[in-house]
């Protein structure tokens, strides 16, 4: 058993709903056990700019429900390669050194990260440099192979099921084919399970390229059953066949520059050009990250932030908690830093035993 007197905690990459949940789970197994917590502020830029406060109880009281998170976060910075700002531009440079000796100067011995990818390979960096730190896996696209579930992603997918709903009812009233883009990134979770629950068509994901011919004829086959309007889900990192993912913007500065969006848009001009059925495209965007986690979500943002104390006090540094077939354990970060976690052929079965088009059979 390790014992530490003072553990940091950050949160870092997009946020997303439970973040708080794990902050007020990780405080409170601190608290309990007699460990002071010191909570970095907007990330690992925090731990660099030396923006850290030591937390008592009253921080993370009535913070369960409330979406975001009370430190502030940001997909930028990085400490192996900080941006600093020099002559109207940016020049990059190792400030671990610095991060590591804010945390000294408080006696933080050990670090709770809750973050996505970009945060997971740091927190490995730390770990290498003698920092013990524990990962907790965070974001809506459940795209963090090792656990079966990040949390975020069920609140993402109720959003997503929700917008579906009522746009099922619209469809239905003007005998339209109507789009939901989601978010994702490259992994299609959030378009498969908010397309399943949300009764869609059509569920087109970045792990099958898609043809245009394959949903057109879906659309026609409902039409020959008297069935007027089509719910399409598309992830906006799904692509066609032998094409490229549609981008929306590019990020400079961050980890990850390119920002996917508009495949919804660009499917819907083409689906009433072929068909002359008119079609509309809602993008639901940033809603899918905000607002208030679901209960399952702030449940298990509090068994990872249990889990996560556990894990750092029975020397598992290096580790990420992760969700596997319902039971909380660990894994370790550098077997699963920077790999994808896609959707399996055999997820989609379900959907195709019972008629849905994820867009690869003309
Ligand atoms: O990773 C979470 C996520 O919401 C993705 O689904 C989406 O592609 C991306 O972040 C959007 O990032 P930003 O908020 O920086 O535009």
């Amino acid at each position: 058993m390790t014992q530490f007197k003072n553990v940091g905690v950050l949160t870092g990459g997009g946020d997303c709903p439970g973040l708080n949940a794990v902050i007020r789970s990780v405080a409170r197994s601190c608290f309990n056990r007699g460990i002071r917590v010191w909570g970095v502020r907007n990330g690992f830029g925090g731990l660099v700019e030396n923006d850290i406060g030591e937390m008592v109880d009253r921080d993370v009281s009535g913070i369960l429900h409330r979406g975001g998170t009370i430190l502030g976060t940001t997909n930028r910075d990085n400490p192996f390669n900080y941006a600093i700002p020099h002559d109207g531009g940016y020049i990059y440079k190792d400030m671990s050194p610095q991060a590591l000796a804010n945390l000294k100067s408080r006696g933080i011995e050990a670090l709770v990260v809750i973050g996505g990818d970009g945060s997971l390979r740091i927190a490995n960096e730390f770990t290498q440099l003698g920092l013990p730190v524990v990962a907790v896996p965070k974001t809506i696209d459940n795209d963090i192979p090792g656990t079966e579930r990040t949390f975020g992603f069920d609140t993402a997918v109720a959003c997503a099921s929700e917008a579906l709903d009522r746009l099922h009812t619209t469809a239905e009233s003007h005998h339209r084919v109507m789009l939901l883009e989601v978010m994702g990134r490259y992994a299609g979770w959030i378009a498969l399970h908010s397309g399943m629950a949300g009764g869609a068509d059509v569920i087109l994901l970045p792990e099958v390229p898609y043809k245009i011919e394959a949903v057109v004829a879906k659309i026609y086959a409902r039409k020959a059953q008297n069935k007027l309007f089509s719910l399409v889900v598309v992830a906006e990192g799904a692509f066609p066949l032998g094409g490229e993912v549609t981008v929306a913007r590019i990020v400079e500065g961050s980890a990850e520059k390119i920002r996917l969006g508009g495949v919804g848009e660009k499917l819907a001009r083409q689906i009433e050009e072929l068909t002359g059925l008119e079609s509309r495209c809602t993008v639901l965007g940033h809603l899918q990250r905000g607002g208030s986690p679901t209960a399952y979500d702030r449940i298990l943002a509090t068994r990872y932030g249990v889990a996560a104390v556990d894990a750092l006090l029975a020397g598992k540094a290096g580790t990420m908690v992760a969700l596997q077939k319902n039971r909380i354990v660990t894994v370790p970060i550098k077997e699963i830093a920077g790999q994808p976690s896609n959707v399996p052929p055999d997820a989609l079965h379900m959907g195709r035993a019972i008629g849905l088009c994820f867009g690869d059979e003309a």
